[in-house]
């Protein structure tokens, strides 16, 4: 049986520009060093590699300074790429300036007509579920004319609420297989995952939830001792990525891919 969910055999990623100092932030805590940010980001590419995915990698785009967080203006479900609508300001024009790598790598490109908002970090997916939290960048407009589409690609959307200041709903949570999510306490008990198994973040490390299962490994953030140990118990293959960088603009391991088969 294949999951969809979390068996990919390609990614597709974008470099960090020099802009990314430049990148949005909800609290200032220095900007990222764009060559320890190109050194991380390359250390991410081979792990997506060494997983078995077959990674293409974009040129920077200096024009965004957000855009190797590649995961926000595109939905990619069954090989087909859903163009999304990003909610911040300076992150609009990341969509149309993706489209084009979209139709070349996807099976099939189709557009987000919306006048509301939906950044692709607010999605996680089962494999026959698209769960959406509202946020700060994804509103109920975007939500519902989003709902066509990914009907149309069988999947049932489920909305649901990003805790407030949260960025995204993949900030707290991430899909482990195809009935478990590591969450943080917070997020697992809003209800968001029910009948689904969640596996908590440890005390104090939140930022862990932001990781992704690929293949046979879940790509962990490095500092979260007791996360990787509660993982490790369950079952799971860890690869510890270092994040320091792309955590200074509030980016994690989900939001740096957007990870398909063909
Ligand atoms: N810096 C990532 C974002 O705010 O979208």
């Amino acid at each position: 049986m294949t999951h969809p969910s979390f068996q990919f055999t390609h990614a597709l990623c974008r470099l960090p520009s020099k802009s990314v100092t430049d990148g949005l932030r909800a609290q200032d805590q220095g900007d990222p060093d764009p060559l320890a940010f190109a050194a991380e980001h390359a250390a991410y590419i081979s792990a997506l590699r060494d997983a078995g995915c077959a990674v293409t990698v974009l040129p920077a785009d200096e024009n965004f300074p957000d855009s190797v967080f590649i995961e926000d203006p595109a939905l990619v479900l069954n090989g087909t790429a859903i163009v999304l609508r990003p909610g911040a300001e300076t992150r609009l024009g990341e969509a149309a300036a993706l489209r084009p790598a979209l139709v070349e790598n996807m099976n099939n490109v189709v557009d987000l007509q919306t006048a509301g908002y939906v950044d692709g970090g607010d999605i996680l997916c089962t494999d026959d579920r698209v769960l959406l939290g509202l946020s700060a960048r994804t509103s109920e407009q975007g939500a519902a004319d989003l709902r066509p589409l990914v009907e149309a690609l069988g999947y049932t959307l489920h909305v649901l609420q990003t805790p407030p200041d949260i960025l995204h709903f993949k900030t707290e949570s991430s899909l482990l297989d195809e009935s478990t999510v590591l969450a943080t306490p917070a997020l697992a008990a809003s209800g968001a995952f029910y009948g689904m198994t969640v596996i908590e973040t440890a005390a104090g490390e939140d930022a862990a939830a932001n990781a992704i299962r690929v293949n046979d490994f879940v790509f962990l953030s490095a500092g979260y001792p007791n996360t990787a140990k509660r993982l490790e118990d369950a079952g799971y293959t860890s690869k510890i990525l270092n994040t320091s960088q792309a955590a200074l603009v509030d980016g994690g391991l989900s939001c740096m891919s957007l990870r398909y088969s063909l």
